[in-house]
């Protein structure tokens, strides 16, 4: 339930099962790998590890009424060490208490080399609206200890759920101090709203360095920029203390790049452009081989040119609190247009570019707007959160005479973005929450009915996040843009961190939390701004 349909010329091949099945027998018969020591082949069960495997850490996403994904992925110690050529099995446990005393499920699940060594558990036949434990073993090692929790039960009267939103952790521009103080804000879960890695480095004024900074294109490339990243001890933290549901942008592949066409930037691919897809390709596999996704999730070769997708769009109901609905604006959307030649993307003059607005463009894929339709005709009487990458309200980002709108986001795919509220407004979804990053600067606002007309009716409300560390070009002009854009009623641009959004069923408060210094691990945070909504009326009040 709630998983965008998959359209039949994306259908998984049948190979894949045939596939996993052969893994499934392969393990019945494991050979001991060359890094497993101690005793003899034949006693592989007791075979240990020489050095922790669980260098990465763990994480669990994807929740579900009565289950959940966790990850983990078995690492070497070095860069160029292996783990051999064979599946390995790993062995995951749930439990109701810390000391692992009470266990409430258990398995083993098969890392294979293919998908590098990564775990995707999809733990079944949990009670709804509880947390639990969990951890993994392998070779006589176990992993640290993570908490996760189910979904409420689709009926059920939830009185309460807590979630941050997040996006954009350039590990160069930064210190992960935020993610030390979201652990501490007793949440439910995480919405990770896309860049989660960047493919190119910005090594100017960087506070801590790439093991290698260079721009990653292939597979083993982006399998490295992820572990890099999910090295980092207060991510860790902050992955092993909730469930996460994340989706991407741009940089998880390629800066602006739009469905198979690569966007700003070189270079495109191994071989140029006419390679980006294979390199889209590449990042995708590594984005699904680092998140706590379902192996459903992961299409396989069903792409073009056989290449693989990861599908993102979903939805997940909090008892009759709340839907949360995901989803991919980058995957199927169509080029951006009245950009620069050479990139495509930048800021435009609407008045010359009625591209801009051409219906026959799309912003979601037709497959992906239909889905999302659907889902809204399926709201519920509670909260509707529409989680997505970028600011959803039109921004004329020129201060002053003149219009200028970034042509990359929802103001570059007007006619989508109209298609979207149109169906908040037809299916009457009765109170939507828009969600969003990737600006790198904090807006808050109500969604129109009609953004060419600023004045027609409040459908909904937005809030779009800053970002965890990723800088602002242009931060110190928000409050001077705002002005210009009066639909939004909150801009700040110079402040990192992330927003927390509690939801009950009378009223949602979103409180900005901003650190004093997003280059320290030991940073402070602080109150930014706090806003309220009340079910029912979308319009949104400060306090
Ligand atoms: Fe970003």
């Amino acid at each position: 339930m709630g998983r965008m349909p998959v359209p039949p010329s994306l259908a998984t091949p049948a190979i894949d099962r045939r596939h996993l099945l052969r893994l499934a027998l392969a393990s019945a018969t494991l050979a001991t790998p060359a890094a497993l020591i101690g005793l003899p082949r034949k006693a592989h069960a007791q075979a240990r590890w020489r050095f922790d495997p669980f260098a990465l850490g763990v994480a669990s996403g994807s929740p579900a009424a009565d289950g959940v994904v966790l990850w983990t992925r078995l690492v070497a110690p070095g860069l160029f060490d292996s783990l051999g050529t064979e599946p390995l099995p790993v062995r995951w446990e749930v439990a109701h208490d810390e000391a692992f005393s009470r266990l409430a499920a258990s398995g083993q699940a098969l890392a294979t080399p293919e998908l590098a060594f990564s775990v995707h558990a999809e733990v079944q036949g949990l009670a709804p609206d509880r947390w639990y434990f969990y951890r993994f073993i392998s070779g006589g090692v176990t992993s640290p200890v993570g908490r996760t929790r189910t979904l409420p039960a689709p009926e059920a009267r939830v009185a309460r759920l807590r979630l941050a939103y997040a996006s954009c952790q350039r590990w160069e521009h930064g210190l992960y101090g935020a993610y030390r103080h979201m652990r501490e804000e007793n949440l439910d879960l995480v919405l990770f709203l896309g860049d989660y890695i960047y493919e190119y480095p910005n090594a100017a004024a960087a506070v801590r360095n790439f093991p290698t900074l260079a721009t990653v294109v292939t597979l083993a490339d982006y399998r490295e920029r992820h572990a890099l990243h999910r090295g980092d001890p207060l991510l860790q933290a902050m992955h092993a203390a909730c469930p996460w549901v994340v989706t991407w942008d741009d940089h998880e592949v390629q800066n602006d790049y739009a469905g198979p066409l690569p966007g700003d930037g070189r270079p495109w691919g191994l071989n140029g452009a006419s390679d980006f897809v294979a390199r889209r390709s590449a990042a995708y596999q590594a984005f699904y081989e680092h998140m706590p996704l379902r192996a459903a999730d992961f299409l396989r070769g069903a792409g073009v040119q056989g290449t693989h997708q990861v599908m993102l769009p979903r939805r997940y109901r909090f008892g009759q609190l709340a839907d949360l609905v995901m989803l991919d604006t980058r995957q199927w959307r169509d080029a951006q247009v009245c950009g620069d030649p050479q990139h495509r993307s930048g800021m435009v003059d609407p008045a010359t570019c009625p591209a801009l607005d051409d219906p026959s463009r799309t912003l979601l894929g037709a497959a992906q707007e239909q889905w999302f339709d659907q889902a809204m005709a399926q709201a519920g009487s509670g909260w509707t959160v529409i989680g997505q990458q970028t600011l959803f309200g039109r921004r004329d980002g020129r201060v002053g005479s003149g219009e200028q709108v970034w042509n990359d986001g929802w103001d570059g795919y007007g006619a989508a973005r109209r298609r979207l509220t149109d169906s908040l407004q037809r299916h009457r979804v009765r109170s939507p929450v828009m969600l969003g990053g990737d600006v790198h600067e904090n807006w808050v606002g109500h969604v129109k009915a009609d953004y060419v007309r600023p004045e027609s009716a409040s459908v909904g409300v937005e809030f779009c996040g800053t970002s965890i560390t990723s800088r602002s070009a242009a931060g110190a002009m928000a409050t001077k843009r705002m002005a210009e854009n009066p639909h939004f009623v909150f801009a700040e641009g110079t402040r990192r961190g992330y927003g927390v959004c509690e939801f009950t069923p009378g009223a949602m408060r979103t409180t900005l939390r901003v650190l004093d210094d997003a280059t320290r691990a030991d940073a402070r945070v602080e109150t930014l701004a706090r806003f309220a909504v009340q079910a029912g009326r979308p319009v949104v009040e400060r306090g």
